[in-house]
């Protein structure tokens, strides 16, 4: 009986071998990862771009994650399982996943034709989504499920979103109000009409935010849900109930006015939810742009541009 195809020993990868800007990046050979009992190898059709990986690649998270170089940046991936380790009984050869593939330590990511990646990171991957898709769902969708969850978000709740048409803004619009949250959500105008069809009432950032939140809800929200940092958390006494709950992925001072801090966590059975609510049609996936695996510093650029509407993908094979 012939066994499965033999995987190729050597793969396309994007890395770099010292922290710095996006001309760090490399288009380059690398042997084909080792699979650990508990991964498979997944041939990478797409991944994304997530403001983490160029944070990561400049440095900013040296004093939180080791980096062996030379490091493959992207912990978003959508593929087909190529190879399974000694005790997957979750996967076989050929099933189509996804998965946000984030170790402790920064070095084998999935901007690169194949992944080894821990079977508790990853989930099928819906039917109706297409492998774009599938690629920007997982990190950016994790971090808006885990943080509305987090903050008890539910029925009846009035949901304020600073960074509603991001990569993380756009699912915390549609999941929050899949939910049964009123969402409030702070855009630049350009991006007003998107947040609409999210399901979000638009309001813009800067001077007047305030005013224009309490003029939608005079009673002030209930959460306060800060995607963007730089401060903007601080107005929540100015904009919330007496008892507002707040939560910020991007700014680590909240706890002293009361928020926590959230820092998105692999969970395959997280993943199978959120595969769910886009199957239900409750979540669809925005695309800015696609890049081809070539383009990984234009991709990197993009993503830092911090202007981007919905997710960056790079399209792998
Ligand atoms: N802790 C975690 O687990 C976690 C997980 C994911 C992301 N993050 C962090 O969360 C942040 C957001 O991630 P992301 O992927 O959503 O970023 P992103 O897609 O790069 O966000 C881009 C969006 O931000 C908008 N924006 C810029 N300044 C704004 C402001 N002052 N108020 C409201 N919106 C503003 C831009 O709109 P305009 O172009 O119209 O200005 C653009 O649509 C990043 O700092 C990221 O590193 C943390």
């Amino acid at each position: 009986m012939p066994g499965p195809p033999a995987v190729a020993s050597g793969m396309r990868a994007i890395t770099y071998s010292r922290y710095g800007g996006p001309e760090v990046l490399e288009l380059t050979e690398l042997p084909t990862p080792k699979v650990g009992p508990d991964s498979v190898l997944v041939r990478v059709r797409a991944t994304s771009v997530n403001p983490v990986d160029w944070k990561v690649r400049e440095g900013y998270l040296d004093g939180l994650m080791d980096a062996v170089f030379p490091v493959v940046p992207g912990w978003d991936v959508a593929g087909v399982v190529e190879q399974v380790g000694l005790d997957t009984p979750e996967l076989s050869v050929g099933d189509e996943v996804l998965g946000y593939v984030r170790t402790d330590v920064v070095h084998g990511g999935t901007t690169a034709e194949r992944v080894a990646a821990p079977v508790r990171t990853l989930a099928r991957k819906p039917a109706g989504l297409s492998w774009e898709e599938a690629g920007a769902l997982p990190l950016a969708g994790l971090t808006a499920l885990q943080s509305l969850r987090r903050l008890d978000v539910g029925e009846g709740d009035v949901v304020l979103v600073h960074n509603a048409a991001g990569g993380v803004g756009g699912f915390a619009v549609q999941i929050a109000r899949s939910l049964g949250a009123r969402v409030i959500g702070t855009a630049s105008p350009a991006r007003h009409d998107y947040v609409r069809g999210l399901g979000g009432e638009p309001v813009s950032y800067g001077d007047g935010m305030v005013a224009a939140v309490r003029a939608l809800v005079p009673g002030g929200v209930d959460v306060v849900l800060d995607l963007v940092g730089g401060g903007v958390a601080r107005t929540t006494p100015d904009v919330g109930t007496a008892d507002v709950r707040l939560g910020s992925i991007a700014d680590g001072s909240v706890a002293e006015i009361g928020g926590t801090n959230f820092w998105v966590r692999p969970s395959s059975a997280d993943l199978a939810d959120l595969a769910a609510m886009v199957e239900r049609g409750d979540v669809r996936v925005e695309i800015a742009r696609t890049f081809p695996l070539e383009q990984a510093r234009e991709a990197h650029e993009l993503s830092a541009s911090g202007h981007v509407q919905g997710k960056v993908v790079i399209r792998v094979s």
